[in-house]
Parts: C-alpha cells; structure tokens; sequence
C-alpha cells in the first residue's frame, strides 16, 4: 500500500501545479496559532510542498522533521529551504507514516489534510497508537481534517470525514481535547470545503 501511495503522490506533485491543487494555501493560520510557541521538536505529517517548515524556522523551533510518502514533496521543500538561514535544523523523512519509527520524541505534532486519507478505522488506531508513542507528555498534536460536511474524495483518493468527537474518541488513549474549531478552506479554484481542527494534549507518562 505504501509505494501505491508514493506513486499517486508523487506523480501529483510531479506534475500538478502547487499553487491550485485544492488544499493550497498561503495563509498558514490557524496552524501557527494552535501549535502555539517553540517548545522542542515538531514534525509536519504529510507536509507535502506547504511552506509550514519554514515559518515554523522563522519562528524559533528548534527542529523540525518534514515527513511525507512522496519524495517529490520534500524535494520541492527542500529546495525551497535552500538558501534559509536555519536550514540545517530540518529533517526530511520519505515514507509513509504508519510505517515511520522515529527513535526520538517531538513536542507538537501537525497534521493538515493527511490523516482523513486513513479510510479504515484499523489505520486510524495505528495512527494514534504512533502519536501517543512519538508526543511527549505535555506535548500537541494540532490535526485538521475533511469535516461531517467535507469533501469524500481528494486527488483521486477516498477520504474519511470527522467531527471533533469523532476525532478526541479515536485520539482518547493518551490524549485530552484542547481545542476544537471548524474552518471553512476556500480552494483556488473558489470551492469551499469544511476541516475540523483539534488541538490535543498527550496526558501521560505510561508506557505508549
Ligand atoms: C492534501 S496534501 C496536504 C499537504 C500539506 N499538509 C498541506 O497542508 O499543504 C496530503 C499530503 O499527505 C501526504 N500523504 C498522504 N498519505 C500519506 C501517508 N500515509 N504517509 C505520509 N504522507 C502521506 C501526501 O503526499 C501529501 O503531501
């Protein structure tokens, strides 16, 4: 499954055009705000070619891992970071993230528009069970997905819809809810599409 979905995106940012594909966006809100100030490591899940890397450099985090199943994505951000005086402080992960073991723990993690492509419920529990291992106690996770009301498809590719709840309950295990909030994305094309976004707080120190 997971070179399947290298293929499909790599071939999207291959040959699509960056700056209208529908989940583009300039303005980074509210990720900047829910992720809050640098406290240690964040890695961007899925952070495809979004400048989000770069303005989490400019604003103080001390590293920060850009992970995603197509190579092509992190090439054109790491070309993009070339010249970036904090350059250095930016890993690049190529692979799909329910196969990804990082020795390491981060304080916030970020998600936008990447975990509503996990369809069975059976990947959504890997996924959580991968977060509550990699988030230190205190640390975030900031994840925003197709809300009750968004899209089923995006890119060619099914996609799962969440309510909050929906996402605290599959989170419950490790995590408390924040925040909540609904935001209304406007893609280039001028379509409207709903994503939910939660901020939730790993708990714990027990045993992930
Ligand atoms: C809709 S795009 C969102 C990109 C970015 N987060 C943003 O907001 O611009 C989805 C991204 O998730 C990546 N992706 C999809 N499934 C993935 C998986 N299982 N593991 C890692 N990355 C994945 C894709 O390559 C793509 O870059």
């Amino acid at each position: 499954m997971s070179s399947t979905r290298a293929r499909h995106w790599d071939e999207v940012f291959a040959t699509r055009d960056l700056e209208r594909v529908s989940w583009h966006r300039d303005d980074l809100e509210p990720s900047l705000t829910l992720l809050g100030d640098p406290e240690g490591p964040v890695v961007d899940i899925g952070a495809g070619a979004s400048p989000l890397p770069d303005a989490l450099l400019d604003r103080g985090w001390p590293a920060v891992t850009a992970l995603d199943v197509s190579t092509e994505a992190l090439e054109v951000t790491r070309a993009r970071l070339a010249g970036h005086p904090h350059a250095d402080r930016v890993d690049y992960v190529a692979g799909d993230v329910l196969e990804w073991r990082p020795e390491g723990r981060y304080a916030a993690w970020h998600d936008r528009a990447v975990f509503h492509f996990l369809t069975d419920p059976a990947d959504q529990a890997q996924y959580a069970a991968l977060a509550r291992r990699v988030v230190l106690p205190g640390g975030l996770l900031v994840l925003a997905t197709f809300g009750p009301d968004g899209p089923t498809s995006c890119s060619g590719l099914p996609t799962a819809r969440h309510d909050a709840d929906d996402l605290a309950r599959i989170f419950a295990s490790g995590f408390e809810e924040a925040a909540a909030l609904e935001q209304v994305h406007t893609t280039p094309s001028g379509a409207t599409q709903q994503f939910v976004w939660v901020v939730l707080r790993r708990t714990s120190e027990e045993t992930p």
